[in-house]
């Protein structure tokens, strides 16, 4: 079976997507260097599929490093993961969010070449689609502008993909554009394990439903939506993990450089979530009504379409599951991986 290769791997995102390729047969080996992850997440995942991952830590901008790891593999296909995601530090730190997110990817695309690896799928985010564009976002809009470094870093990203598909023929590049990912492995083993205090919304709401913090602060109840808060596409982590393994299956039985949006379609609002994570959990989550947060939109959401009917992909969760899971997996491990290292 052919072998895969997860960049950034041991993160949130790439530990469920190395759980469904190992369901699905595939071998996968990861490169990570825990800056924002542990090796614990990859034990779990092996505890969870009684498969083994070959797990190599090493910054993906190092190429020596990165060159072994092609060396000792053989490689049939890469999903580059690995990358800074925090909206507001990446404005505070414009230079290390470009210097991590574009150097990982020309570190892998130069030693995919040096190794004759044709196949890689991208980690993109609908927030390459910018502030003008009409939603629900489709794949064949423009990219818009970004409003921080770190949406910058995905569209420059995603331009890098291009160029190099266009200068290579025999490239094969698929970019996800990943909605707003929630919810964890059903096991509650694995799940969201961020550092200091959450950016996104879930991890502060189970945080704030656990102990851990006091009151989830919800930015603006003035936005022009059904409840004035702000609207997204949620996507369960398992069906968008699920949606890896499409697109795996994809590319390794056709040459293609194609854009997949990764959503739902439907969105719900912050208000929402908090209602339904408290409804089906029966624990109370303390929350005021806060200003808005610079650089939010009001509403945007995926039209999910073509990966439906390309990859023969859609979501199977509801919004009860990605509330259910994720506080499944916060309450089973109150300190994320912390504990277990
Ligand atoms: P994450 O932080 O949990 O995972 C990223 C992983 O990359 C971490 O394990 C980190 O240690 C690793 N990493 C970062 N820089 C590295 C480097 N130089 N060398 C080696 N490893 C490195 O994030 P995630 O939520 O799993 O996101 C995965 C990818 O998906 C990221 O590229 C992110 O930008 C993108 N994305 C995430 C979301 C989201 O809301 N979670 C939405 C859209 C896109
Ligand atoms: C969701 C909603 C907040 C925290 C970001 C990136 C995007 C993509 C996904 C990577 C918003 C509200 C949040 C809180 C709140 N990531 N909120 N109180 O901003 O939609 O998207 O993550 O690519 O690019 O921009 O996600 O989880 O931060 O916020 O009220 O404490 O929850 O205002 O409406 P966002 P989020």
């Amino acid at each position: 079976m052919a072998k895969i290769l997860l960049a950034g791997g041991a993160g949130y995102i790439g530990s469920h997507t190395a759980v469904e390729l190992l369901h699905a047969g595939y071998e996968v080996a990861v490169i990570d260097n825990f800056m924002n992850s542990s090796p614990e997440a990859i034990r779990r995942v092996e505890q969870i599929t009684g498969k083994h991952v070959a797990l190599y830590e090493a910054d993906v901008r190092d190429r020596e490093a990165v060159a072994a790891v092609f060396r000792a593999e053989k490689i049939d296909a890469v999903i580059h993961f690995a990358g800074l995601k925090a909206v507001g530090e990446s404005v505070k730190k414009p230079l290390m969010y470009y210097r991590n997110n574009i150097d990982t990817t020309l570190t892998l695309l130069e030693v995919m070449e040096e190794f004759g690896v044709k196949n890689v799928i991208f980690s993109s985010s609908a927030t390459v689609y910018g502030e003008e564009n009409a939603v629900p976002y489709i794949e064949t809009m423009k990219r818009g502008v970004c409003s921080n470094p770190y949406g910058w870093t995905k569209a420059m990203m995603e331009q890098i993909f291009e160029d190099a598909a266009k200068a290579d023929p025999a490239l094969s590049v698929i970019l996800l554009r990943y909605f707003n990912p929630i919810g964890a492995h059903e096991s509650g083993m694995i799940g969201e394990d961020p550092l200091g205090i959450p950016n996104n919304l879930m991890p502060y709401v189970t945080q704030v439903a656990v102990g851990k913090r006091e009151c989830l602060t919800i930015f603006g109840n003035d936005y022009p939506t059904k409840d004035g808060t702000c609207m997204r596409d949620y996507i369960h982590v398992v069906d968008l993990a699920k949606g890896h393994v499409k697109a795996v299956d994809y590319i390794m039985h056709q040459h293609c450089v194609e854009v997949f949006n990764l959503g739902t379609g439907t969105p719900y609002s912050v208000t929402e979530i908090v209602e339904t994570f408290e409804r089906v959990n029966q624990v109370k989550v303390n929350h005021v009504y806060g200003a808005r947060r610079d650089g939010d939109l009001a509403e945007f959401y995926a039209n999910a379409d073509k990966a439906e009917r390309l990859l023969g992909w859609h979501t199977e969760k509801t919004l009860d599951d990605m509330c259910r899971d994720s506080w499944n997996w916060q309450r089973q491990n109150p300190n994320g991986f912390q504990a277990a290292e």
